[in-house]
Formats: structure tokens, sequence, C-alpha cells
């Protein structure tokens, strides 16, 4: 069985671009891989917060990922914080990047650009590398990410093959799992059909919150930009020309599971295309919201997961740093 890992942070509102770019890839992978999927807490602390925030945030992540379909009978589900090995690993990659390759990240850019690099926390960009330990400290093959990971998934294994031609067979090389155009690698905002869907967005209405009631989904479906464009073509999947318009059509075929070519040619206006859409939304996101009020329920059920889930974890992750210390030559206590 091929050996999955993937991470979602516990920052922010968990929105449909997690959900339809990462999440049900999980739910779907799960029984045909040996699954392991972290809560990042850590990553969290990159950038501003409060601590009664993350606290929460964790937990809610954590019963929603089990709302939406985790089976911890068939996946490994844990919290970064609490498999140590994670950030030990880290140093050690750190040792292995280079300055410049960290400067390259589009992610560390953009994070930064709003705060300024002199303000931006040292958390924020070496963030890819306890990435990559998460990653290898598992054997990781396959990592089910949407298409805003591709370069952190790259950086990864550029560091795996590093280390492995400096000091030896350590690591798996492993593979980003990226959906294909048109099916989630991207969900993009609906106020701004340009940028993708976001947790931090500055855009709360052009993101549709997993925990978003009816009401609130239509009204921000029902407000989406779309472009002027009338006639019996205006409604087409053309990302590039009309990108608000691709992503309802691309939102409403994942919903559906159908192709948006025959999504398209069901429509020749939006006002029904969105209206569709919604309901489809709504669909999607009630039986998870139902699971999520199940689970939260019984917080005690969920800690029990994730303690169980975090033994599981570390006694993989323990041997995996063990290989490592040795390889690059430290002496292991007698
Ligand atoms: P995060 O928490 O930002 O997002 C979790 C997952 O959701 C995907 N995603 C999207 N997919 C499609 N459209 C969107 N608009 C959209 N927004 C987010 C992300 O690609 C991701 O798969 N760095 C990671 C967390 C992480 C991780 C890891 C992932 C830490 N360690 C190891 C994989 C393996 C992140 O910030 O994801």
């Amino acid at each position: 069985m091929p050996r999955v890992f993937s991470g979602i942070q516990p920052t922010g509102e968990p929105h449909l671009g997690n959900l339809l770019g990462a999440v049900r890839y999980w739910v779907e992978d799960q029984r045909l891989g040996d699954c392991f999927y972290c809560v990042v807490d850590l990553h969290a602390l990159t950038i501003p917060g409060e601590a009664a925030d993350l606290r929460k945030a964790t937990t809610t992540m954590a019963t929603l990922l089990l709302a939406a379909g985790l089976d911890p009978d068939a996946c490994t589900l844990f919290v970064q914080s609490h498999v140590p090995a994670h950030t030990q690993l880290s140093w050690l990659l750190e040792c292995t990047v280079s300055f410049g390759e960290l400067r390259r990240m589009t992610q560390f850019k953009d994070k930064s650009s709003k705060g300024g690099e002199e303000a931006a926390r040292a958390g924020l960009f070496t963030y890819p590398v306890l990435m990559a330990a998460d990653i290898l400290l598992y054997d990781t093959d396959r990592v089910p990410v949407g298409d805003d990971q591709r370069q952190h998934l790259e950086l990864t294994r550029d560091l795996a093959s590093r280390f492995n031609t400096r000091y030896g067979q350590t690591f798996v090389v492993p593979e980003a799992s990226i959906p294909p155009a048109g099916r989630g690698a991207r969900i993009m905002d609906l106020q701004e059909p340009l940028k993708k869907m976001s947790k931090s967005s500055e855009s709360p209405q052009g993101t549709i919150g997993l925990f978003d009631d009816p009401a609130t989904v239509e009204r921000k479906v029902k407000r989406a930009v779309t472009d002027t464009d009338s006639g019996p073509d205006a409604v087409r999947y053309d990302p590039l020309t009309k990108p608000g318009v691709a992503n309802l059509l691309e939102l409403l075929a994942i919903a559906e599971g159908t192709g948006i070519e025959e999504v398209a040619g069901r429509y020749t206006q939006y006002g029904p295309l969105k209206a569709d859409l919604a309901a489809a939304v709504v669909s999607l996101l009630e039986p998870i919201q139902a699971s999520y009020r199940a689970w939260a329920s019984d917080p005690s059920a969920v800690a029990e997961v994730l303690a169980a889930g975090a033994k599981h974890a570390d006694g993989i992750a323990r041997a995996t740093l063990a290989r490592a210390y040795d390889a690059v030559g430290l002496v292991a206590p007698a």
C-alpha cells in the first residue's frame, strides 16, 4: 500500500477550497493507502494569532476532518505538535536547504508582503522546511494537496534527494498528488476570481466557509462575480477569459460529480447556474455540518482519536528520525 501524508493548518475558517482541493481526496484515498493526516498546529504559529484561538481551531479542525469523512479505523489522524520528531527533523533539513531556495518560495513572498519582510517571523521563512519534515518522516509516497502547495512539494523532493546524495539513502522521495485542472486544484475566490479562495482572505464574501449556513451560501453564490456577457454561449468554461464563470461551473461539476462541459451545456444564463450551485453546495455541506455537531458533542471521543493517532505516528516518525540522525553523524545516547 502506498504511504500517503497530508496536512492542514488550523488557521482561519476552513473553506470550500480546502474541502474540494484536498480533504475530499483524503477521504477517497483513506482505504487505498496507509494514510496519515495531520492538523499542522506548529505551522499556524508562523503568523500572528491568539493562543486561545489556536487551541480552539486545532480541535475544530480535527473534528471537522472526522465530520468530512475521515475514519479513524482507516487512517491515522493526529496533531503535529504531539509528535516531537517533526521539529527535530526540521533542524536537519534547515541545514540541508539553502537561504536562496527559501527566498524563492512564492508563499513567503505573498504572506510577508503585507507586514514587510523585516517584521515577518523567521518561522514563516523556514515554513517549507517544517513541511518537508512532516512529509519525509513517514516515508511518504504520495502527498494529496491543492495546486498552491506545488512549489513546497518540489522543494521537499529536492531536499530528500540532496540529503540522500549527501548522507546515503535515508528518505523516500515523495510525489505531489494534485487534482487535475477543473477538478478542484485551485478553487477561486467568488468575489475576486483571479485569486484563490483562502483562509486568510480579506474577502469573506468570496470565501464559502464549511460552517456557512444555507442562507449565507445562497447569498455568497448569488453575489459571485461573473461578467457582462450575454447570449447563448455566455455560460462556457474558459478560465482565462471568464474566470468567475469557470469557477462556478467547476464547483457545480464537482459538487454533482459530473463533467464541466455537461454542466455548462445546461445553462444559458448565470442566474439559474448560481441557484443550482447554491443548492448543490448546501447539500454538500449539510451532512458535514450535521456530523460535525455529532462529533463536537463528544470531545473526549475526538481527543481519543488524536491520542491514538499521535501514538501510531510517533512510532514511525521516531524510527525515521533515528535513521536521519545516524546518517548525518549524530552519536546516539548510550
Ligand atoms: P492549508 O492549510 O493552507 O490548506 C490545506 C489544503 O487545502 C488546499 N487548498 C486549496 N485547494 C484548492 N483550492 C483552494 N483555493 C485551496 N486553498 C487551500 C491546500 O493546497 C492544502 O492541500 N502548507 C500546507 C499545510 C501543510 C502540509 C504539510 C500539506 C503543512 N505540512 C505536509 C501537505 C503535507 C497549508 O498551508 O495548507
